[in-house]
């Protein structure tokens, strides 16, 4: 596994061909330009996606034409024309303007049977087939924050009407932003979003805090934040290319008697596992409750 995209070179023959193949016959519409699909696009692009093969709509035209200018896409101001003889349709908007987005798209999308990936928080895929129609091809996607530095981490789910093309059409457009992963039960969407989803978050928190305490103990403020955030990358590093768990490098960097000992026993007697766990039983359940608000066909 890796935490940075697998740049095409490194796919296997068939994935390779897959690849090309999804490149070269793909015409995408993205439906709302803003970070994520700018994000997309760009990684899209710099795979070696043909831009004439991308349209994408926004209702900001000053969002349009950038997006056109910096990655020679055609853009839209409408979004059913953009739409138009798309055989994969992003929705990228925010949840709360996707029910709108899909009724207007509706009978298009099911004349032309394409396959309609949604990147929205929250949205369940049965919600997305009601709004559009009960034979959609739905794969229902959870990237997070660091796909907007090609570093994300992008659960996938894909309804019973996704073809096996059409998954690997769907895993290759994510995979331009960073790692992705299938997921079989959507009911994991809410597991997802609580640890990767939200988890940038969680790690800013602790760099946060760690910067703090270091400041704290008298380091200069720089100082305290240099340490911290490359030791973040250090150890995020070191957790993806070696083959052992995180709680084995951990066991080898905590020497008996030594300081890290020490700190992590701080950790330990204020149950800092419980902490976590408590945390992600939050963000899940929020979740869950946020996806009945959204739509509970
Ligand atoms: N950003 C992340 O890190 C992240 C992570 C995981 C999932 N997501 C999901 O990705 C989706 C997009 O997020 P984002 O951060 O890219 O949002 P964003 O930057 O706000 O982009 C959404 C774009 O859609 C435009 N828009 C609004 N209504 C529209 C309509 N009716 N038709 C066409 N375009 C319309 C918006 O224009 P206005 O600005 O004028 O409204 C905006 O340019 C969201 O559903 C979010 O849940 C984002």
């Amino acid at each position: 596994m890796s935490a940075r995209k697998p740049p095409p070179e490194c796919l296997s023959i068939t994935a390779r061909i897959l690849y090309r193949q999804a490149m070269n016959d793909t015409t995408l519409a993205f439906i709302g330009g803003g970070n994520m699909a700018g994000s997309l696009i760009g990684g899209l692009v710099a795979d070696g996606w043909d831009p004439h093969h991308i349209t994408v709509s926004d209702r900001d035209p000053e969002q349009l034409d950038q997006l056109g200018k910096r990655f020679g896409v055609a853009i839209h101001p409408d979004n059913r024309a953009a739409a138009t003889g798309a055989g994969v349709v992003v929705l990228a908007v925010k949840p709360q303007v996707v029910e709108p987005v899909a009724r207007e798209l509706a009978d298009l999308l099911t004349h032309q049977h394409s396959l309609v990936i949604s990147i929205a928080a929250g949205i369940r895929s049965d919600t997305l087939r009601h709004w559009i129609g009960e034979r959609t091809a739905i794969v229902r996607t959870m990237p997070n924050t660091p796909a907007l530095v090609q570093t994300g981490a992008t659960a996938l789910f894909a309804n019973a009407m996704v073809t096996a093309g059409q998954r690997d059409i769907a895993e290759t457009i994510l995979r331009a932003v960073g790692l992705t992963i299938w997921v079989e039960n959507e009911s994991m969407m809410d597991a997802v979003t609580a640890l990767s989803g939200s988890g940038p978050a969680y790690f800013f928190l602790f760099m946060e805090a760690l910067q703090k305490a270091g400041s704290a103990l008298g380091l200069p403020e720089r100082t305290a934040r240099l340490l911290t955030l490359q030791t973040a990358l250090g150890a995020a590093k070191m957790a993806i290319e070696s083959p052992e768990e995180p709680a084995r490098l951990r066991q080898r960097v905590t020497s008996p008697g030594g300081t890290t000992e020490r700190a992590i026993q701080v950790f330990q007697q204020h149950n800092f596992d419980e902490l976590v766990l408590q945390a992600l039983e939050a963000a899940a359940a929020r979740s869950d409750e946020l996806a009945e608000q959204f739509g509970n066909p």
